[in-house]
């Protein structure tokens, strides 16, 4: 076994700091799929002197299933996050988490989501109508608010949307912290918004209309009152944080893209437009389960956009004992950056990689079944993704209702360029994603 030493370091040019995915994809298919980075001294109290990158389906195998009890999710997340949250699922390790994933998991099935169904409709409905008028819609911070709303008020059953909003509100000004991390100001920011977002949600959840029984808020309010309790007052708070950060943040990104690589592929769009109409035909509806069930090229499509976009692109870890990864040494307390970003744009995995092609999906080519641990988006193993349903009914219910509504075009002088040339990456969106809505006919309610 090599020691840590001998793994091969990266730089990460200054040009590509902003958004390292294309860079650390071919660092990984010049020196293979372990490399490490020198942390800057500014956040070494956060990750260390050292960040190690894994990259590749092997290493999504090794980490996320094979060996995953040698890694602590509380070890990474905590430090990727900042601090900001109160313990949640993501941060939980072995016989603690897989306790408390037990209570939340049965809100998360394909059954489950029957019922969020009218809810989800509901938001998306009240938030899209006027999308045409004007055509122009800078989708990013439209879907940004649609996501928020969606995990509150359909999964969480809070509300009222105004009520909501004002959450959201909270919610960004706990997160855009003016200090630098790890000042005393930093962490006194951080206990005096989350101690405000708290009495939002404890207002919301004393008001909430229960309109699904054993939900997932029925569920921690058993556990939380259990005898002995099976969660925390705190672990309490910190679920319902991490349900409304990550249900959010994420099928945000999912669906800008989706829209954005639509309206510039419009021979795809067109296809799914096609499918997405006989879908209303036979169904009346695109608001039932069966109705999105029914859906191939548009759920090629999302898993496309979140291959190519992957919002989660880290999946962070702390080592806990020493580790051997392809040959070398890891040593223990080690933060590890698992990059699933990355590892979707291996070219032994994904044939140009690069390019926007939902068609790769779907028989007899199949990419994602060639490679196991190749598609990763979601994460795997018993700790993947406890959203993933819930996104992707959301994502189908969301882009099905916009396509049979709307046409959607880019907004050429204005569309970042990274729309027009998926292979340049640059999720960060400054100016968020303008895109045009042209209405084709009235919108049902
Ligand atoms: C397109 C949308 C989404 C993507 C791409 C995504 C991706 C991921 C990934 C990659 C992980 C695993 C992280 C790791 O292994 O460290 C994860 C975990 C998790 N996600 Fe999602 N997610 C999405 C939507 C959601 C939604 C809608 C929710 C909740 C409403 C959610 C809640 C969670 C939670 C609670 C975990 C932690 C699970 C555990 O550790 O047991 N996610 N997600």
């Amino acid at each position: 076994m090599l020691p840590f030493e001998a793994i091969p370091l990266v730089e990460v040019p200054e040009s590509d700091r902003k958004n390292p995915v294309a860079y650390l994809m071919r660092a990984a298919v010049e020196r293979g799929p372990i490399f490490r980075r020198r942390t800057t001294r500014r956040l070494q109290s956060r990750y260390g002197p050292w960040q190690v990158y894994l990259i590749g389906p092997a290493a999504n195998r090794f980490v996320l299933h094979s060996h995953r009890h040698l890694f602590s999710h509380e070890r990474g997340w905590h430090a990727f996050f900042g601090g900001v949250w109160d313990e949640n699922l993501l941060y939980l390790d072995h016989a603690t988490h897989a306790s408390h994933r037990q209570v939340l998991q049965p809100a998360f099935t394909q059954a489950a989501m029957a019922s969020y169904l009218p809810a989800l409709h509901r938001v998306i409905v009240s938030q899209t109508s006027k999308w045409g008028a004007p055509e122009q819609i800078e989708t990013r911070g439209a879907l940004r608010a649609i996501a928020f709303h969606a995990v509150a008020e359909a999964l969480l059953g809070l509300g009222p949307p105004g009520a909501v909003a004002q959450l959201h509100a909270q919610r960004d000004r706990l997160c855009r912290n003016p200090a630098p991390f790890g000042k005393r100001a930093y962490w006194d920011h951080i206990q005096t918004e989350r101690a405000t977002l708290n009495a939002y949600l404890r207002d919301l959840l004393a008001t909430r209309v229960d309109t699904q029984t054993n939900d997932v808020i029925d569920r921690m309010l058993v556990a939380l009152h259990a005898d002995p309790p099976l969660m925390t007052d705190a672990q309490f708070m910190g679920h319902l944080q991490i349900l409304l950060e990550a249900g959010h943040t994420t099928t945000m990104d999912v669906a800008t893209w989706v829209l954005g690589f639509l309206a510039t592929h419009p021979h795809v769009q067109g296809r799914i437009r096609t499918e997405v109409d006989a879908a209303w035909a036979t169904h009346g509806s695109l608001a039932t389960a069966e109705a999105l069930r029914g859906l191939p090229l548009l759920s090629r499509a999302i898993d496309e956009a979140g291959r190519l976009r992957s919002p989660v692109d880290t999946a962070p870890r702390g080592t806990l004992t020493e580790i051997e990864f392809a040959g070398y040494q890891i040593p223990p307390g080690t933060f590890v950056r698992l990059h699933l970003g990355a590892s979707h744009r291996l070219p032994d995995v994904f044939a140009e990689p690069d390019r926007f092609d939902p068609d790769r999906f779907a028989p007899p080519r199949e990419e994602e079944k060639r490679t196991p641990y190749g598609l990763v988006t979601f994460g795997g193993g018993p700790r993947i993704c406890l959203g993933v349903t819930f996104a992707q009914t959301e994502l189908r219910a969301l882009t099905a209702h916009l396509l049979h509504h709307y046409r959607i075009e880019p907004v050429a002088d204005e569309t970042p360029s990274n729309v027009y040339n998926p292979g340049e990456y640059d999720d960060s969106l400054p100016r968020g994603l303008p895109l045009r809505f042209i209405p084709r006919h009235a919108i049902d309610t």
